[in-house]
């Protein structure tokens, strides 16, 4: 006798990389648009090391309550190496096959995202695919606002909240004491958090890795220049791709400033309060509709190997690969106003 009854479809969820506002509200999306339509869902936890290990735990409506309004990764996040080599891809799939996973969904960013695509080209030693290989679905998750295909990522827009937040009440004891005080803020290899928060919070300099900077002429001529207007305080943002490059880094600057400018100068690195911190209205609104749509419009049809992207406010999905080509500059012209206007 034939057993004809279908297998029920099988998801299984993870955040990888750093940890982003919002990660939170697309699992508690993910996992509800997979329970209220008939779907199995499994938590991975660690992302691809906890895929390795086994670790996984079944996923329900209530499992993911009262988890919206809270930062940080319920199912926790690392970065694995391990992932990075064809035993532990094969570790991986062996959990996926043992726990009949059929679809995977990578919340994080693009070195994620490049792991979900080396996953999905697993072959066997004649060249075909594996068996059980899950289909793979990245949405974008990290504050840095640094992948390539989409305008938006889950996180950015609570740091760059945070970052306002943190600078205003830098600036009231800055401006007490009439001094100038140099900001480090995160973003290993792009501008977006330094450019934006600083142009929130009226920094006179912005140094950011994607444009040219001098020192001499962007900070400490421009100081003088303001100062020369009656201006006594000032804030320096720096993003961590430009402070990395600066010998002493901005504690060596805010001691050039001091030493040039004859203005007492402080060095603040903000780091990882940036992270975490309850997700914004726009963080938990996108978080959602994209973990809506890795199930419901890819998932639920049999479509793999996609990233859950966003431009102009929409949603819409794009093949991993021709995703992680893609590159976005950041706003020239924004830059150009905050300079032109903080003076
Ligand atoms: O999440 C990205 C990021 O915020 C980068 O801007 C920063 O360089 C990095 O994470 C630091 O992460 P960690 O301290 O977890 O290695």
């Amino acid at each position: 006798m034939c057993d004809t009854k279908e297998k029920t479809m099988r998801i299984a969820v993870l955040t990888s990389g750093g940890d982003a506002p919002g990660m939170n509200a697309a699992i508690r999306a993910v996992v509800r648009t997979a329970r209220v339509n008939g779907i199995e869902v499994f938590g991975v936890r660690r992302g691809y090391a906890g895929l390795i290990a086994g670790d996984l735990i079944p996923m329900d409506l209530r499992t993911v309550s009262d988890i919206i309004h809270r930062g940080g990764t319920k199912l926790y996040t690392a970065r694995s190496k391990e992932f990075e080599e064809d035993n532990g891809m094969r570790a991986a799939l062996k959990t996926c096959i043992d726990y009949q996973i059929d679809g995977l969904v990578v919340i994080g960013g693009d070195g994620s995202f490049r792991g979900a695509l080396d996953f999905s080209r697993l072959k066997e030693k004649n060249g075909e695919p594996c068996k059980g290989l899950p289909l793979c679905i990245g949405i974008p998750g990290t504050i840095d606002n640094d992948i390539g295909c989409t305008d938006y990522t889950i996180g950015y827009d609570t740091s760059l909240n945070t970052i306002m937040d943190m600078v205003d009440r830098v600036r009231d004891t800055t401006e007490s004491h009439d001094r100038c005080c140099v900001i480090e803020v995160m973003g290993r290899h792009a501008g977006f958090l330094a450019l934006n928060a600083g142009i929130a919070v009226g920094a006179t300099t912005i140094l950011v890795p994607e444009f040219k900077y001098d020192i001499q002429h962007d900070v400490i001529d421009r100081m003088r220049r303001t100062q020369n207007t009656g201006k006594e305080h000032f804030i320096i943002m720096v993003a961590e791709g430009v402070a990395k490059d600066i010998e002493g880094g901005v504690e060596a600057l805010a001691r050039k400033i001091e030493a040039e400018t004859n203005v007492e100068s402080r060095a603040v690195v903000l780091g990882h309060v940036q992270r975490g911190g309850a997700p914004t209205c726009k963080d938990r609104v996108v978080a959602s509709i994209m973990g809506n749509y890795a199930v419901k419009k890819l998932l639920m049809k049999g479509i793999g190997n996609r990233v859950v992207c966003m431009k102009n406010e929409k949603v819409f999905d794009l093949d991993i690969e021709e995703a992680l080509k893609m590159t976005k500059s950041l706003d020239r012209e924004l830059y150009d106003i905050s300079y032109e206007i903080s003076i």
